[in-house]
Order: structure tokens, then sequence, then C-alpha cells
């Protein structure tokens, strides 16, 4: 059985990393290595693509008495806006490292007015719109609204629609990236990759992570 350890990514690098391979052979009938094993900290590969976003991702509250726990579509009202992640399958929210930029998203409630272009009606849900916090022209984390309800982005002064993610102000060329979602039960559920990229959102490999062999 060969375990393999690859290198980590340079943002996480706080985690040590070990290189190096183990082969051995079991010739002992009905005795596994593993079990002889058992419990041993390995590291596997996890790839920057497979930390980020997924379709079936239950979006969470990221911050505030909710922090991490599951966004109840009922409960959110007009106008009302935050930030959330994506948690996998088993629960896991996918924050760390990378993720922890690229995939925060805002979770928007609109009137039904305010539903209109760019926004793409088939993505929302009862109103419900997630755009990228990820600025267009260089990548920069956009801010909370302004007066004029529009989501600014500190860096070199674009301005995006605050309801629509539309551009109000260069040097941004495009508006906000929508992730369309889906309500299942009382959660709201990634139902898509995004609809247009993520500037700097990494679709390759480069990360480590512990777990349990
Ligand atoms: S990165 Fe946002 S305006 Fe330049």
């Amino acid at each position: 059985m060969t375990t393999k350890a690859r290198k980590v990514d340079s943002e996480i690098s706080r985690r040590k990393f070990v290189t190096g391979a183990i082969g051995i052979t079991s010739g002992v009938a009905g005795i596994s290595l593993l079990s002889l094993l058992g419990g041993l900290t390995a590291k596997k590969f996890i790839s920057e693509q497979e930390k980020m976003i997924s379709s079936g991702d239950t979006l969470v509250h990221a911050d505030g008495d909710n922090k991490g726990q599951p966004i109840d579509p009922s409960s959110l009202k007009d106008d009302q806006y935050f930030l959330a992640y994506p948690a996998d399958k088993d629960g896991k929210i996918r924050d760390q490292g990378i993720a922890t930029k690229f995939n925060a998203v805002m979770v928007l409630k609109y009137p039904a007015d305010k539903l209109v272009e760019p926004l793409k009606k088939e993505a929302t849900a009862s109103g419900i719109v997630v755009l990228t916090t990820v600025c267009t022209h260089a990548g920069c984390t956009i801010g909370a609204r302004d007066k004029e309800h529009n989501f600014p982005c500190g860096c070199h002064g674009s301005k995006f629609n605050g309801y629509t993610g539309a551009v109000v102000a260069q040097p941004a060329p495009l508006p906000l990236p929508q992730l369309p979602i889906k309500i299942e039960g009382n959660k709201l559920v990634v139902a898509g990759n995004w609809l247009s990229p993520v500037l700097g959102a990494p679709k390759t490999e480069g990360a480590t992570q512990e777990v349990k062999v």
C-alpha cells in the first residue's frame, strides 16, 4: 500500500506537510496495514477546486448569532442581505484557506421589482439572490452597501448596484457574478456553477489538508 503526501499551498503553509511515501507489502494473512496503524494521520490531497463552492452545498450564515447555521429562506425579509459560506454534504463549511475569500457570498432578499437585469431570475429562489463578494476589476473584496445603495470596492473606486450587482462606477468591467440557488426544505442550496467566472477563483490543484486514514 502506498500513501503519498503532496505539496501544500502557500496560503495554508502553516500546516505542516510531510513529503514522502510509504510502500509496505503486508505478507501476513488477514492483517491489514490500516488495522496496525489505526488512527494514523495522513495527508490527503485536496485541490483548490474541491474547496470551492459546489452545486448541492448548503449556504450557512457567515457571522452573527446564527454563524454556521443553515439559512432559512422563509426567515429573510426584503432588502436584507448578509454574508454566507457554503457547507458540503457532510456539513463541513468551506471557509478555510483560499476559500475564505472566494466562497464568501452575499445573500440578498429582494422586493420583486428589484429582480432585473443583469440578474438572472431563473437563478434566484423566492426573491433570494446570491452574488460574489469579489470585485470584477482586480479581485478585491467589495464593501457593505453605501448610502446610495451600492456596493463599493475600496481598491480602485468601482461600485456595483446594491440590488443587481450591475456596474455603477468603473473600472470594474462586469457585473458581480451570480450563483444559482434553490430552496430545499428550509435550506438554501447551491443549484449550479457561477453564471460567470469569479475573478481569481482557483480552478486547479494546490493544497492539502489532514485526514484520518
Ligand atoms: S479591484 Fe475593485 S475597483 Fe479595482
